[in-house]
């Protein structure tokens, strides 16, 4: 039997449109993991729309805490600290996550974790297999498009980041000019599997030696193709359609990923964040890196790849055990980044 104490964290995200609270273990064991989506909300205004999220969060943070302390079945004397987000995201949102995690910290007299949501999101690749620095993580999410350089635990540095828009706001924004609902980056990768690349988009391919990426003239080609077709009345085939747009952004990710993998000395490459469950990119990935023999893919879990509290779990741990701890008068920060690595 380990001799390893126990350390268990408690862990809350409320960023967006998600409620989640879970209890880690040793910060890579899942002992509960609950999310309260909000997604049906949402759908009829075709985008997240923040006071209503706010509320939703209210709603069920105290209903999610009480699930993930049940389903985890543990006392709150038995935990060792409390983690939570507490940026980037909509402030309303973040504020009740942080208030919670406050009132459990001060109440059981726990160190409360702040942490970056982009952390979380590259932790949820722990839950697949142990993070070995230094590391590169390729985050794709829907407010979110960067490379970051991991070169020790608990140390995150931006590469390059989107210039526009983010991956998965780029498909939920072309997901409306289909008529699919909110988010759509799901039905567009289904749709994209039954078609084939027959539209050509534009690849945003920087010539110049950095790592940012672009989507906002993939964005605007696919839709003035489709509202050109609606004028003359033509008719497209919208699986093709759905099929070029997500062959241009993998090979916009692949190409600025690989330039990274030419450029740093790593061992592994983490794949992280919402659209990180799209299955062109991560068979993309796949073909990549079997040119890299010498890295090796971690990929999050398909079902920790959207929003949850058990990737800030894993953050979190990480976070304590390097010391960092807030007081009480911990604030949600909207806009919080990670740094840019010295150039
Ligand atoms: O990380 P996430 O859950 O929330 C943010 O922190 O932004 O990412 C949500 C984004 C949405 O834009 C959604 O359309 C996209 O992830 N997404 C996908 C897929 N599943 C979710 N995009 C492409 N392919 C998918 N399979
Ligand atoms: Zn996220």
């Amino acid at each position: 039997m380990s001799s390893q104490k126990r350390e268990l964290i408690l862990a809350f995200e409320s960023s967006c449109d998600e409620t989640s609270v879970a209890v880690i273990e040793n910060g890579n064991k899942i002992l509960s993991n609950i999310v309260a989506t909000q997604i049906k909300s949402h759908k009829r205004f075709g985008g997240v729309v923040p006071e209503v999220a706010s509320r939703h969060h209210i709603e069920q943070v105290t209903m999610c805490l009480e699930d993930a302390m049940a389903k985890a079945n543990v006392t709150y004397d038995e935990l060792s600290a409390v983690a939570v987000t507490y940026g980037p995201g909509l402030v309303g949102a973040l504020l009740v996550g942080v208030a919670c995690a406050k009132v459990v910290a001060f109440s059981h007299d726990l160190p409360l974790i702040p942490v970056n949501h982009m952390a979380g999101h590259i932790y949820a690749a722990r839950f697949t297999n142990e993070i070995k620095f230094p590391a590169m993580a390729l985050l794709v999410s829907g407010g979110h498009t960067e490379l970051v350089y991991l070169p020790k635990e608990n140390v995150y540095q931006i590469i390059g980041e989107t210039r526009d828009d983010a991956a998965g706001e780029a498909y939920d924004k072309i997901g409306r000019v289909l008529g699919l609902t909110y988010p759509a980056g799901k039905q567009i990768d289904e749709m994209a599997h039954r078609g084939s690349d027959t539209f050509s988009f534009p690849r945003a391919m920087f010539k110049e030696d950095n790592f940012d990426f672009s989507f906002s003239g993939l964005k605007s080609a696919f839709i003035n193709k489709v509202h050109h077709a609606d004028q003359v009345g033509e008719k497209l085939n919208a699986d093709d359609l759905a099929a070029s747009f997500q062959q241009s952004v993998i090979d916009v990710l692949l190409h600025r990923t690989e330039h990274a993998l030419n450029s740093f000395s790593i061992k592994q490459l983490i794949l992280a964040g919402g659209v990180a469950a799209n299955q062109g990119l991560r068979d993309g990935l796949d073909q990549l890196l079997s040119r890299h023999s010498d890295v090796e893919l971690l990929k999050a879990p398909l079902k920790l790849c959207g929003d949850n509290a058990a990737m800030i779990g894993a953050a979190g741990y990480v976070a304590w055990k390097n010391g960092e701890v807030a007081d009480l008068a911990l604030n949600a920060d909207p806009s919080l980044e990670f740094e840019w690595i010295e150039k």
